[in-house]
């Protein structure tokens, strides 16, 4: 297959480039990525000599940088989105510009092109939040209480309608909350695994119970791959590990295995309107596919550690001066104000 990857130099789409480019070589791989402040052409700089792979310079929002690389192709994966829930907070248009009207831009060309597979990559976060033994189904409603969430649901909606209407051959991969190598340091897991190597305060929003289903990276490529392969068109498949952590849960872990004090953990100003708790249930792809996560929480974590470890330069690269603004930005006024402390 001839195979259009959006945000392929994104964190997830660097991993599921990556895997494919290295072992399917029977298929070609295309990428269009604009290149915001998350993608970063270090991470497939050791494939560009592979001739099963191509990278273009280029906006989903803007039809002269689609079109001339969807015509010919067979199928897309598409994961080009603005991803962090903190920054649709502090401004929203760039996620309703991208993952709204680019994601409807790129069906329109899709469909254009007949493209036999068209991936959408969606995420748990447009159920909002669910109660303690509640799980997202893939027919339950959306409801999403961010920016970032808000654009995903619409998405979600456009790439269904673009199935009801023209039987486009769409499918939506939902994943939970994903971690492993090349992650941006503004998500939780790399933040923390680079402020606690610099025995930097980590900030926990709220009182840190908050509660996410970790996906290894590795584990969620391979799901959106056998999807490619053999998902029912017009279905949703939501795509989780069975693997609820809290973040204290989550940070601790990190703590002991790098070696650092807990005192580095330090209470934080919450996110506004921070959702207490994402859960999908996978029975579907199971069902399915017989697709399971192969990775275990610790497994996971221990490998993501190490390939930070040996990834120093990248993650320096990755802080630079707007990253180091970012964070002021958001994080001065959240380090500033004391926080109530929780009971354990
Ligand atoms: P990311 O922010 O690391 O990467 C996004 C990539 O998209 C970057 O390379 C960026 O340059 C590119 N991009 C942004 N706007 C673009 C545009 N207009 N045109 C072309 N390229 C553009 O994101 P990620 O964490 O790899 O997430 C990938 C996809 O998976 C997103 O759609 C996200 O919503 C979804 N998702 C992510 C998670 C997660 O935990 N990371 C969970 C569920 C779903
Ligand atoms: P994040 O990695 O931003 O992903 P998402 O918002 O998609 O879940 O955050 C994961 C969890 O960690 C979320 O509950 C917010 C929390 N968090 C912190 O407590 N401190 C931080 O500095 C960050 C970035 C996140």
């Amino acid at each position: 297959m001839k195979i259009l990857v959006t945000g392929g130099a994104g964190f997830i789409g660097t991993n599921f480039i990556r895997m494919m480019v290295l072992n399917h070589r029977e298929h070609k791989i295309i990428n269009l990525d604009k290149l915001t402040y998350a993608g970063n052409t270090d991470n497939l700089s050791d494939l560009v000599d592979y001739p099963n792979y191509s990278f273009y310079v280029g906006d989903i929002c803007q039809p002269d940088h689609v079109e001339p690389v969807i015509t010919g192709v067979d199928a897309v994966v598409h994961f080009a989105a603005e991803s962090h829930v903190d920054r649709s907070i502090q401004d929203a248009a760039p996620f309703v510009i991208t993952n709204i009207f680019g994601t409807q831009l790129l069906l329109d060309f899709a469909r254009e092109a007949r493209v036999s597979r068209f991936i959408y990559v969606s995420s748990d976060q447009i159920g909002g939040s669910l109660l303690p033994g509640i799980y997202l189904r893939e027919n339950s409603p959306a409801s999403p209480n961010n920016p970032y969430a808000a654009s995903k649901a619409a998405s979600e909606h456009l790439v269904y309608a673009a199935y009801h209407i023209h039987q486009f051959p769409s499918i939506v991969a939902r994943l939970s909350s994903c971690y492993g190598p090349y992650q941006y340091p503004e998500k939780l897991i790399p933040l923390v695994i680079a402020n606690a190597l610099e025995f930097k305060p980590l900030p926990v929003y709220g009182d840190g119970l908050h509660v996410r289903d970790w996906l290894f990276a590795d584990d969620a490529c391979k799901a959106i791959y056998q999807l490619l392969l053999k998902g029912r068109i017009g279905q949703i498949y939501n795509v989780g590990a069975r693997m609820e952590k809290t973040n204290l849960e989550v940070i601790k872990r990190i703590l002991k295995l790098l070696d650092r004090p807990e005192k580095l953990i330090t209470f934080v100003t919450d996110r506004p309107g921070h959702d207490r708790r994402y859960a999908v249930d996978p029975g579907k792809i199971e069902r399915e596919l017989s697709w399971r996560p192969q990775t275990e929480f610790e497994e996971g974590l221990r490998k993501t550690i190490d390939w930070y470890l040996r990834n120093i330069e990248w993650l320096a690269d990755t802080r630079s001066s707007s990253y180091r603004e970012y964070y002021e930005s958001l994080y001065s006024s959240r380090f500033a104000v004391e926080p109530t402390k929780p009971e354990f």
